[in-house]
């Protein structure tokens, strides 16, 4: 479903993406595991036609995302780890924008928005502006809305940065849902080890821009004789992958953002 071949971003004399391949097969769940400015949204935004590859090939069910631009961009859905909602807009409302802007037919459109509202248990709040929302329901909100169009693959950028435990396992719990009920190929980014270990069939741990090891978790975890996940990347990259507790700039422009919104 994805292809990617010696892919590489550069910005200025910075190489952000060194080299990179790897396949993601069909209905599969691939996690890129790595540290902040690892190039993990580089590489997702390459791969969702945001970003211009420096060089190296992709391929998206077949489609090279550069020149195939409209028609590749219908297969898939993206959540960014900077929220997109409208907050003065109900969580029905949201929905109902995403499936104008893809062209969903309107019954389907309503069809499906209550299938995902229901099934990421937001239907009873639908009509609350997502202002109102606590930040796991506004997660679950655009990941319900990633999923409207039926996409073929969905990239999932940082899903569940800053959120609590609970809320993660059940985000995944709905995530995973979809996943074997459609087959829908995931893409996501996760600085979170044990989720990493969990939720994805396989993995990909990058590091300063280069892909050091991929496979399943278990694949990684022998490869490099370690018991966790986390031991295995200190083994790869020689660190640990958080320095989370020094507040990644996403969450630090989240907060700044959340304080400004609050004093309007
Ligand atoms: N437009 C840009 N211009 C210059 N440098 C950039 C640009 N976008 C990203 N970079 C740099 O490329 C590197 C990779 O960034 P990227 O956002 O892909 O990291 P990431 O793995 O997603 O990190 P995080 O976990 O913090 O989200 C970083 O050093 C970043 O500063
Ligand atoms: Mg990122």
């Amino acid at each position: 479903m994805i292809q990617v071949r010696n892919l590489v971003k550069t910005f200025g004399t910075f190489t952000a993406v060194n080299d990179v391949s790897f396949d993601v097969a069909e209905g599969e769940i691939f996690a890129f595991l790595g540290p902040n400015g690892a190039g993990k949204t580089t590489t997702i935004k390459m791969l969702t036609t945001l970003l211009r590859p420096t060089s190296g090939a992709i391929e998206l069910d077949g489609l090279d995302p550069q020149t195939k631009q409209n028609e590749a961009r219908k297969r898939f859905g993206i959540v960014f780890q900077d929220p997109s909602l409208d907050g003065e807009l109900s969580a029905a409302e949201n929905m109902e924008i995403h499936g104008v802007l893809y062209h969903v037919p309107r019954k389907l459109r309503r069809q499906r928005s209550e299938e995902l509202l229901k099934l990421f248990e937001l239907w009873d709040r639908r009509a609350e502006q997502v202002k109102k929302f606590s930040g796991g329901m506004k997660r679950r909100l655009e990941i319900a809305r990633g999923f409207l169009h039926t996409p073929k693959i969905l990239f999932l950028d940082e899903p569940t940065l800053g959120l609590d435990p609970q809320s993660r396992n059940q985000l995944w719990t709905h995530v995973k849902k979809v996943n074997e009920a459609e087959r829908v190929t995931v893409f996501l980014t996760t600085h979170y080890m044990d989720e990493a270990d969990r939720v994805a069939h396989r993995i990909g741990v990058i590091d300063h821009g280069k892909l050091v090891a991929q496979g399943t978790p278990k694949a990684i975890k022998e490869q490099t004789g370690k018991e966790s996940l986390e031991e295995a990347f200190l083994a790869l990259t020689g660190s640990t992958i958080r320095d989370e507790s020094a507040g990644s700039a996403d969450q630090m422009r989240q907060f700044a953002r959340m304080w400004s919104g609050g004093r309007r």
